[in-house]
């Protein structure tokens, strides 16, 4: 079987996970997580040593727990070195899995899309996904412009409901949130070709939240993510690097779905 319709099977599954007994579940009224995240606790997902030197959530549960599939993409810069400018990943709700088992899960994902075909891409991702009407299915991670200051060059992380939730909620602050990011940690496993571990709060846009979905945002459990280090062409070279990780969302205007 091709991996990709292992990686779409796994997905799927993720929306049968309400069938299973163990855990509460409660989308129906609308906008929370599919079941209980009253117990998950990051210091558990976290090594003591990366706990310890990021800044802590805020409140003791998260809003939502995220599994992202997707690629980071990255240009070649100036100095003949890969840059990151973007990414686009999918954002599955992976709360009715025990948290336990969070990292292997997220590792098997990556295996399975690893193995994809090259022709298989992550624009394929979010239009199966969407097109599944999965109940799993949150919504997009990517990057946008800098909204303090467009010429700056810095890009800040954004992670979109929107689509998921257009027929419920009729507030678009309330279905997004674009981040900065305040403690970032090398991957524990292996640093050169897994993402960097953060710690992201909501970015202020003159004095207001830029979207109000969560206050704080954290990324670990890196598969992938990281560019080569080789040398590129400045200016025309292109690469995507296959990303699988989780996301954390605390706060924001869903918190008080937390059961
Ligand atoms: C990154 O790659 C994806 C997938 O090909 C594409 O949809 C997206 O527009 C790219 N983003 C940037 C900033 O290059
Ligand atoms: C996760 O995978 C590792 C390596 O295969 C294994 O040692 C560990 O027991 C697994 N953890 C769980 C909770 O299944
Ligand atoms: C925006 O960024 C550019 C480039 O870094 C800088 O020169 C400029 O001063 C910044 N503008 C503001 C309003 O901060
Ligand atoms: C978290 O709490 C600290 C301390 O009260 C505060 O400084 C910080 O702004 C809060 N962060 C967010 C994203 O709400
Ligand atoms: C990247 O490769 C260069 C040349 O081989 C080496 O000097 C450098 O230490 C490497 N950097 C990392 C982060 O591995």
């Amino acid at each position: 079987m091709y991996s990709f319709v292992k990686l779409f099977s796994a997905l799927a599954l993720l929306a049968l996970a309400r069938a299973f007994p163990s855990a509460p579940i409660r989308r129906d009224t609308g906008l929370g997580s599919m079941c209980s995240t009253k117990n998950f606790d990051l210091s558990k997902s976290v090594p003591a040593d990366i706990y310890s030197a990021l800044p802590k959530p805020n409140t003791s549960a998260p809003t939502f727990v995220a599994l992202s599939v997707g690629v980071q993409n990255y240009t070649c810069g100036d100095a003949g070195t890969w840059t990151p400018i973007g990414a686009i990943t999918y954002l599955y709700d992976i709360s009715c899995i025990p948290q336990e088992e969070h990292a292997n899960f997220t590792t098997m994902v990556s295996e399975m899309w690893a193995g994809s075909p090259r022709t298989y891409t992550a624009d394929d991702i979010v239009a199966g996904t969407v097109a599944s009407g999965s109940a799993a299915a949150l919504g997009l991670h990517f990057w946008v412009t800098d909204p303090n200051n467009v010429t700056s060059g810095k890009i800040f992380g954004k992670w979109d409901f929107a689509r998921s939730r257009e027929s419920v909620e009729k507030n678009i602050e309330n279905t997004y949130v674009v981040c900065s990011e305040t403690g970032a940690q090398p991957d524990p496993i292996n640093p050169a070709i897994n993402s960097p571990w953060l710690a992201e709060p909501v970015l202020y846009v003159d004095g207001k939240k830029d979207g109000l979905l969560a206050d704080q945002v954290y990324r670990f459990n890196s598969n992938g993510g990281q560019a080569p280090n080789t040398t590129c062409r400045p200016g025309y070279d292109f690469l995507q690097a296959k990303s699988t990780l989780n996301f954390w969302l605390y706060g924001g205007v869903y918190a008080d779905t937390i059961f």
